[in-house]
């Protein structure tokens, strides 16, 4: 695998950041995908989101967190008062990955390892590079494994402000900057008890709603 860095044009804008990995190759997910699903969102967004990668509808329509993890995210986000629209939302890899086991069979999530984290993390690094966000939300165990290495733990390290490096700024200019983690919401919707898998994740969100105010 040689990586997305090859990919990825120099001193490039969110536009054409997005149209660039069109093209990627930067691992064998984009063989079998339909297409790069590249973060999405408000250029001056404070907040980022990233989440593990995209869905059967999310690669079919092009866009993050359009399927049913992403209406229970909008919901869980307009709780804690985070608009959807005043966010940026991405994720960990850019490309489905799935199996299918035969002709006209449903495509089944398969989760990305470490080497397709590792692979993308370029795109993700030049999304947050460009964004210079106050709070990056982790969405479950891959998001958090991209921004804080394969030792993290959502169990261990969700809603706790855990401190990012930002470039040092000119003076009197912000210079902090959080991850929260949390829950992945497709581990929300599967989850036995839901109510409180929910509560679970909304209380996390509210940590991070709580930087921004
Ligand atoms: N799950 C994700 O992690 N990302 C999406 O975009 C959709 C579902
Ligand atoms: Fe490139 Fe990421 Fe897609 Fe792999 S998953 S081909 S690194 S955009």
């Amino acid at each position: 695998r040689p990586g997305a860095q090859h990919w990825i044009p120099p001193g490039a804008d969110l536009d054409q950041l997005r149209e660039a990995a069109r093209a990627c190759r930067g691992c064998e997910l984009y063989e079998n995908a339909t297409q790069t699903v590249f973060g999405a969102g408000s250029p001056t967004a404070r907040v980022v989101l990233v989440g593990e990668q995209p869905g059967d509808q999310e690669d079919r329509q092009g866009l993050p967190f359009v399927g049913p993890a992403g209406r229970l995210l909008d919901r869980a986000l307009a709780e804690v008062g985070i608009e959807r629209a005043d966010a940026y939302v991405t994720n960990a890899v850019k490309h489905f990955r799935f199996t299918q086991s035969g002709p006209g069979k449903r495509r089944l999530h398969q989760t990305p390892d470490m080497g397709h984290i590792t692979a993308c993390k370029p795109w993700l690094q030049a999304e947050l590079a460009i964004l210079d966000p106050e709070v990056i939300i982790a969405l479950g165990a891959t998001a958090g494994r991209a921004l804080l290495g394969p030792s993290f733990r959502v169990t261990k390290q969700r809603g706790m402000l855990i401190p990012w490096p930002t470039d040092a700024g000119e003076e009197g200019t912000r210079r902090s900057a959080f991850v929260v983690a949390t829950v992945h919401p497709s581990a929300v919707l599967r989850a036995d008890d839901r109510e409180s898998a929910y509560a679970g994740l909304v209380a996390d969100l509210r940590v991070a709603a709580e930087v921004l105010h």
